[in-house]
């Protein structure tokens, strides 16, 4: 099959192998002259990212490279950002990276053009209609994971390091306006990560589909957006050059985050807060938190689940057959069964309920836990008691 594609939904993206040599040429359909590239420490010596600079500068654009983006981008780190765009004097935004990266370069070309402190735009009420939106700069984003697909959503995680707590920044035109997805980019990716971000696309698309509002746009891409997991991120975890595999898994990572716009639930619930506390990939949060969330939802959502059983043709159509076959991907992904296993204790375990209960992701969760109910979740998980 060809997988080369120009699609407008729901923003524009380039789909192919070696599509990374458009760039200077979208910059230039966009106006962009000065392009300052966002990309992350681990990125900096990397091959792919020279090859792309060079055939900017190459083309004749003026581009400056901000590599200084931590994991979990921190609001300073956004304000360093600022500084680098305005003192270099850049018209826009390339942003090259995982999710973090592309989170962080979103929230730079946001406050680029702002007078307020990011956390006056953080994703509570009307917020967002507090944003000079003519000060924004425009933004390309090429993912180099398939994961968090921030590449086509309108929001950015950014933790607020006075509060330890990560906050979801939100403005509709945070949407960036081209996309790139180059499969070239992500097969540089080691098994561990390739299997933690695909955890979290799957997470983006089961979650989506489980939340309760209605929205059958986003179910129908959250469908397929899992058959996509079933097929295919085995695929990319076993051999990282399957082009064929990398292309599928960033095509679904960008339907998960498309699909999420009608909602998250409890794994993102505790993935933020375990993700602000510890400081762990947030994949890997998801991807051990998974099966302790949906049977905690099992009541709400059996019929979903054995929905789902048939369209993934498990052998047994049933939700217990759909989450038996999370658990053999997990495993066959090597990731852990339990939170113990990558250094998290329950001795925080009211605090993470409190925060988990108060996450915007809650509000899309099956069945509307109290804090007590995430404390018991959270405790489980940490002891692997499924
Ligand atoms: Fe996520």
């Amino acid at each position: 099959m060809n997988l080369t594609a120009n699609w407008n939904y729901p923003t524009n993206i380039r789909v192919g192998a070696g599509r990374y040599t458009e760039l200077a040429d979208l910059c230039r359909l966009m106006g962009i002259k000065s392009p300052m590239i966002v990309t992350d420490p681990g990125l900096a010596d990397m091959p792919m990212l020279g090859k792309v600079t060079s055939q900017v500068r190459v083309s004749g654009l003026n581009c400056g490279c901000f590599f200084d983006i931590q994991s979990n981008p921190t609001g300073d780190n956004v304000e360093q950002g600022v500084t680098f765009y305005h003192d270099n004097l850049h018209d826009g935004i390339v942003a090259i990276g995982g999710g973090s990266t592309l989170d962080a370069a979103k929230a730079i070309a946001l406050m680029v053009g702002q007078q307020r402190p990011i956390w006056d735009f953080e994703d509570v009420g009307d917020n967002w209609t507090r944003v000079d939106v003519t000060g924004m700069a425009p933004v390309i984003a090429l993912p180099t994971t398939a994961g968090t697909g921030s590449e086509v959503g309108r929001a950015s995680v950014i933790t607020d390091t006075d509060q330890r707590v990560k906050k979801i920044i939100f403005h509709p035109n945070m949407l960036p306006q081209q996309v790139i997805l180059d499969p070239e980019l992500t097969v540089d990716l080691p098994p561990a990560l390739t299997a933690a971000t695909g955890m979290d696309a799957l997470s983006h698309n089961l979650e989506a589909l489980c939340s309760p509002f209605y929205h059958p746009l986003a179910e129908g891409i959250a469908v397929e957006g899992i058959r996509l997991v079933q097929q295919y991120l085995p695929r990319a975890f076993h051999d990282g050059q399957d082009i064929e595999a990398r292309t599928q898994m960033l095509v679904c990572s960008s339907m998960g985050a498309t699909a999420f716009q009608k909602g998250l639930g409890g794994m993102h619930a505790l993935a933020h807060p375990l993700g602000a506390l510890y400081n762990a990939h947030h994949g890997t949060l998801n991807a051990i938190l998974m099966p302790y969330v949906l049977k905690a939802n099992i009541s709400v959502i059996e019929q979903r689940l054995t929905r789902l059983s048939r369209y993934l043709d498990l052998g047994k159509l049933s939700a217990e057959s759909f989450i038996q076959w999370i658990l053999d991907l997990r495993e066959e992904l090597k990731i852990p069964n339990d939170l113990a296993a990558i250094g998290i204790d329950d001795a925080d375990a009211d605090k993470v309920a409190q925060m988990a209960t108060e996450d915007p992701s809650a509000a899309g969760n099956p069945i509307a836990f109290n804090s007590e109910q995430y404390r018991q979740l959270f405790v489980d998980a940490v002891a692997g008691h499924l």
